[in-house]
């Protein structure tokens, strides 16, 4: 009797807190204030019609300022962002919505170049002072369809192709980047922040960049949605490069709607950047948002290439296991499993230095060129040996404790992409992801798409540019034995730290893998059932 007494008082108690609060409560004049770490696009969107928030308020930085000592997400954030939110609500007032985003912002990581006060860097003091001479086309069409750029997100420095030694959300010029569900969690990398961020609610969504498991992997370690576009669906215009045949730029968002409406606001074709010409949409792209349907599985045939998830071992159990309950599931969605679906020269692609030649080669080509561009180059930096240089003799940049590793093979090996050796050199490679991996898969098997854990999804559309999407899978179940990166500083597996599902299909098939994303996540919403050991509790009711 006492008990069931204290238990009624305590959820008395409990349901006033949240009306007071507003949290899941329509208050005085219908507004509903949403709680900032699952925030979507529509709860938002819906405020700001209602006149419950303007833009100026979402453009909050208390959340960052609450917990970024220690998540470290955000590199620096733009000086003009109020004043660009008062403008977007200027013009909500006047009835100008430049679209469904209108008003909403996003940070981007600080490969994305922007012509305004902020760094684009890399992370880099080699670049910290340097200035592109316009605004980086995908920053541009996010301005033009009224985001606010609130800044630029850590990232693991020269998106992870510096140091064989480093870790996972480092850079000279922001610290270290963690993840929310255990102490000192690894990130992942590179587009760190980006994921954090969003996963913390400390804003709705985030750019990414993706050479080879960038967006896919920090997305599969917080929680959150990552899209890998094709490469060539958003420019990289004035975005600093690894490789122009891998590189891409995507969203990081908590919903599969949300992630699917930012890829509308910045894909599209740029004359800048000629692999964007080959996109089959011309003016028009897809509706990715209309793609966001419950029947997305629906008489799909979709494979698994069990030889890929082999190479979890036996320490990926806990994912392969949450794997199995995912295959049942996009079953009973309607979709036609195949299994054995398999990538047949995986192992040989597993132990080829090829790969990483085409994007050394690449490298070096393409990062000569973006310096090149620079409008403003403080330290003059023109080539790969000049940053290696300035890296090495810069403190800040914690040379040798973290090494030039990468930098120093890409040097020795002496290729570039205009090398008589580079061509043969790179069909070979695709035969790795065509015939020998994701497109003989498909093509073999009659498949719409294939399913892989995420830890092991990048590598093969990294190679032919090709489509992913990651989902929230699960997390590592109590036990799990603590594990530290190689470095020693990063916690990589642990209880609590989630991983996450994996749809990759062939070119330009986001519009089908954003649908099937969809279906799977609204039957399963794993992302609300996981733990972090600290959040931000500044909410929208408190900045007002
Ligand atoms: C994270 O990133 C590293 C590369 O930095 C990679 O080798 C590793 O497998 C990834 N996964 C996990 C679980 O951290
Ligand atoms: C893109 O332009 C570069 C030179 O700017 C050229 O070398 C390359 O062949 C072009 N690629 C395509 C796909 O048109
Ligand atoms: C696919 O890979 C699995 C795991 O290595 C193997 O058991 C199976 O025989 C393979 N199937 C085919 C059709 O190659
Ligand atoms: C690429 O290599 C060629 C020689 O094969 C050389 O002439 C050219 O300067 C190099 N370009 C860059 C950017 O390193
Ligand atoms: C990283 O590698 C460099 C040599 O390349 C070495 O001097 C340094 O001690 C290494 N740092 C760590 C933490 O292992």
């Amino acid at each position: 009797m006492f008990r069931w007494h204290v238990w009624v008082l305590a959820a008395l108690f409990h349901l006033h807190l949240s009306i007071l609060r507003g949290v899941g409560a329509d208050k005085v004049g219908g507004c509903r204030f949403p709680r900032l770490v699952e925030a979507t696009v529509d709860q938002l969107q819906a405020g700001l019609q209602k006149g419950c928030f303007d833009s100026v308020d979402l453009a909050y930085v208390a959340r960052i300022d609450q917990v970024d000592s220690v998540f470290g997400t955000v590199l620096e954030i733009n000086p003009h962002a109020l004043s660009i939110a008062r403008q977007l609500d200027r013009e909500r007032h006047q009835g100008r919505i430049r679209g469904p985003l209108h008003g909403l912002p996003v940070l981007i990581k600080d490969m994305i170049g922007t012509n305004d006060e902020m760094e684009t860097a890399a992370g880099s003091w080699a670049l910290v002072g340097s200035k592109v001479s316009a605004d980086s086309t995908v920053a541009a069409k996010l301005r033009e369809n009224g985001l606010i750029i609130l800044g630029k997100t850590s990232l693991s420095e020269w998106a992870n192709f510096r140091s064989l030694n480093s870790s996972n959300g480092w850079s000279g010029r922001g610290d270290n980047t963690y993840g929310a569900y255990y102490p000192d969690q690894d990130p992942n990398g590179s587009s760190s922040g980006s994921a954090v961020a969003t996963d913390l609610g400390l804003i709705p969504f985030a750019l990414g960049t993706e050479t080879a498991g960038s967006i896919l992997l920090p997305g599969d370690r917080n929680n959150v949605v990552g899209i890998k576009p094709t490469v060539g669906l958003t420019s990289r215009h004035m975005v600093i490069p690894i490789s122009e045949r891998q590189d891409t730029v995507g969203p990081l968002a908590r919903t599969v709607k949300d992630a699917a409406m930012l890829l509308q606001a910045f894909a599209g074709q740029d004359p800048k950047d000629n692999y964007t010409l080959a996109s089959p949409y011309g003016e028009s792209l897809p509706d990715y948002l209309a793609a966001c349907k419950l029947s997305g599985l629906q008489g799909k045939r979709i494979g698994i290439p069990r030889n890929v998830i082999e190479y979890l071992g036996p320490a990926g159990a806990p994912i392969t296991s949450a794997f199995e309950t995912a295959v049942s599931v996009i079953s009973r969605a309607g979709a036609t499993i195949v299994d054995n679906a398999n990538f047949t020269a995986y192992s040989s692609f597993y132990d080829s230095l090829n790969p990483a030649i085409v994007e050394a080669a690449d490298f070096t080509t393409n990062i000569a060129t973006y310096l090149s561009n620079l409008e403003r180059n403080p330290n003059n930096i023109r080539s790969l040996e000049e940053i290696r240089f300035f890296t090495q003799h810069s403190p800040l940049e914690e040379y040798p404790s973290r090494d030039t590793g990468i930098w120093d093979q890409v040097i020795a090996l002496g290729l570039n992409n205009t090398s008589p050796a580079f061509w043969p050199l790179y069909q070979e490679t695709l035969y790795f992801g065509e015939e020998g991996g994701l497109l003989g898969a498909l093509s073999r098997n009659k498949l719409d798409a294939v399913i892989l854990p995420t830890l092991v999804a990048s590598d093969i559309p990294a190679i032919i540019g090709t489509p992913v999407i990651t989902v929230p899978l699960g997390a590592y179940p109590d036990g799990t034995p603590v594990e530290y990166n190689s470095r020693g500083d990063l916690v990589q597996r642990a209880p609590g730290i989630p991983f996450g599902i994996s749809f990759l299909g062939p070119k330009w098939s986001e519009e089908q893998l954003i649908g099937m994303a969809y279906a799977f996540e609204q039957r399963t919403l794993v992302r609300n059932k996981l733990r972090r050991y600290l959040e931000a509790r500044t909410e929208l009711e408190d900045v007002m």
